[in-house]
């Protein structure tokens, strides 16, 4: 077996995958969704706490709930998309990591810190997961739009109330339109962001 990807694949979640806003009326089965969570799993985060919880929200009922949260420039785009995953992280975190983590007491590590340092590295560590997530949804044939233009306030009441979940992203998912592509923005070259040293 190869121990690189091939060009196809690079070509799928890298190179020619974007962020898309324009869906196709082509449903997404719950099957497929949970194929993306058990792949976007595997990705690592800080003592493997795995913060990130997941919403999927697909009926028109769920959908509606999400519409008054959102920035009038994602409205239109996210009521099209098959499915709308809510990318949450727990801020307790720790909790489970007697579980994920069971080698040492690493709970202890955690339980007692403020509430804000808890935030801080759930963020950290769920947007690895948001990103891994989007990797695994390309990978297995699915298209992408990541959005933070929402109010998280509104989110986590209508769907995490009474919770230790907030709301990191959304990103809308499904079969998105080609055609109606704006051209590719430019990225920061390797000598502009990067230093060996
Ligand atoms: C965390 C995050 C938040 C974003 N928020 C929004 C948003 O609220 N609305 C929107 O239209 N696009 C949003 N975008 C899309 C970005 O503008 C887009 O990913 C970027 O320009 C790269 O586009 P490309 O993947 O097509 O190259 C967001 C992307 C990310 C990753």
């Amino acid at each position: 077996m190869s121990k690189v990807m091939t060009d196809e694949g690079l070509d799928l979640i890298f190179r020619g995958a974007r962020t898309h806003t324009v869906w196709l009326d082509k449903p997404v089965d719950d099957a497929l969704l949970k194929q993306v969570y058990d792949l976007a799993r595997m990705g690592p985060t800080s003592a493997n706490m795995c913060p990130m919880r997941v919403v999927f929200v697909k009926s028109k009922e769920a959908k509606e709930k999400l519409k008054p949260a959102l920035d009038a420039g994602n409205v239109d785009k996210t009521m099209a998309a098959p499915v709308t995953a809510i990318i949450g992280m727990d801020v307790h975190f720790y909790e489970q990591l007697p579980k994920l983590f069971p080698h040492v007491d690493a709970k202890a590590w955690f339980k007692d810190l403020p509430e804000s340092v808890l935030e801080y590295i759930a963020l950290r560590n769920s947007s690895l997961q948001g990103a891994y997530f989007m990797l695994a949804a390309r990978a297995l044939g699915l298209d992408c739009g990541p959005m933070s233009g929402f109010n998280n306030a509104k989110v986590d009441a209508a769907f995490f109330a009474g919770t230790s979940v907030k709301s990191n992203f959304l990103c809308n998912l499904g079969h998105a339109d080609p055609s109606r592509l704006h051209p590719r923005s430019p990225r920061l070259s390797f000598d502009e962001a990067c230093r060996i040293v």
